[in-house]
């Protein structure tokens, strides 16, 4: 009988559609972690929510059980005196896997300062997925991500069930900054907006291409202004915050964001959206850009498109800060 390569594909997106899909939040109980699970609960994408913590996740998820949304929630704790580990309860059957766990910065710190502490913490987490998630796709939200990624890689390499379809760093509070200044500046509604960000998510290494907006314009005073303010959004946060943290409500939403996305293309709707991968587009081993996503997750990185002369001065200035952050993420993975 002669099959249609359309009603394959009929029926394969039925079925991705209908799959069951858990996503788990590790790090649930932080700032970032229980907004994030709260609007992942609200989703109609997500059919399970587990939220996993060292501490505080039990009260995190009976607090969202009661809400009244289709999505079953389970709290997960880290080992302690007289509590066995459940990562790998927490872990067995998810299709996406969300990391927020780690220390955020404080004034006068760099992303880079986070390295010791949470690089450790994203292996153990990462070396659970490995162990009890091998196909689920994870997105790493822990600082700093030009180097926690490619930790992440080098780990999943090492337990044989690295894919690099399924990990990414989440740039998108890059994009969305990127997306709120120039709405701002133009006076157009920010949902409008797309701006892509590309490179890393550190300082210089996040360039937004504001050339590439549909009716972008901006003397150079105002380009370098919404540039700079668009690299150094975190440290803008950490310094309003005073000392209690980093940018947690917007990460919550842009993460969620990012996650429900890779559902929603696991389950047929392909999407478009950048994020930080292994990638070929410049001698950076990985990097941010438009990447297709679908039903295996980053199913194409796409180009970035022409630079102007102004973003490829900065493209320039931050590809050897950018190359030395992966490096210093791969040695720590081979100590
Ligand atoms: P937070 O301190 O409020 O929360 C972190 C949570 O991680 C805590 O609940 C803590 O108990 C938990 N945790 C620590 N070790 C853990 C482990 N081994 N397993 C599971 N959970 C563990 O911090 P936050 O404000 O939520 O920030 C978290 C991280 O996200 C920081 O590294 C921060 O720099 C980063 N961040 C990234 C972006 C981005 O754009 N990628 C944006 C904002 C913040
Ligand atoms: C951000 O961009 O807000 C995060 O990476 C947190 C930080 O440390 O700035």
């Amino acid at each position: 009988m002669f099959v249609s390569r359309a009603a394959v594909s009929r029926v394969m997106s039925a079925s991705a559609r209908s799959m069951s899909t858990k996503v788990a939040v590790l790090g649930a109980a932080g700032g970032i972690g229980q907004p994030l699970s709260m609007l992942l609960k609200l989703s109609s994408a997500v059919d399970e929510l587990s939220c996993y913590d060292v501490r505080g996740s039990p009260g995190v998820a009976a607090d969202l059980s009661h809400i009244p949304t289709k999505a079953s929630v389970k709290g997960y704790l880290g080992a302690s005196e007289g509590q066995e580990e459940e990562l790998g309860k927490a872990l067995t059957g998810a299709s996406v896997v969300v990391i927020p766990a780690g220390v955020p910065r404080k004034p006068g710190m760099t992303r880079d300062d986070l390295f010791n502490i949470n690089a450790g913490i994203v292996k153990t987490l990462v070396e659970g997925c490995a162990e009890h998630c091998p196909d689920a796709l994870i997105a790493i939200i822990s600082n700093p991500v030009n180097s926690t990624v490619p930790i992440a890689a080098e780990i999943l390499k090492a337990k044989g069930v690295y894919n690099p379809k399924k990990l990414c760093g989440v740039t998108t509070l890059d994009v969305i900054r990127a997306n709120t200044f120039v709405g701002s500046h133009l006076q157009k509604d920010p949902a409008t907006i797309d701006v892509p960000v590309i490179g890393g998510h550190a300082g210089i290494t996040i360039l937004p291409l504001f050339s590439q907006v549909p009716g972008f314009t901006a003397t150079d005073e105002e380009l370098e202004a919404l540039t700079v303010r668009t690299q150094f959004g975190g440290d803008e946060v950490v310094k309003a915050k005073a000392g209690a943290g980093s940018a947690t409500l917007s990460m919550a939403y842009a993460g969620f964001i990012f996650a429900e996305n890779v559902v929603k293309a696991m389950k047929g709707e392909e999407c478009v959206q950048c994020a930080f991968v292994e990638s070929s587009l410049t001698d950076a081993r990985f990097f941010a850009s438009p990447c297709k996503f679908g039903l295996n997750g980053v199913e194409e990185v796409l180009p970035f498109g022409q630079l102007s002369a102004y973003e490829k001065g900065w493209f320039d200035k931050m590809m050897p800060d950018l190359k030395a952050q992966i490096q210093k993420g791969i040695e720590f993975a081979a100590k």
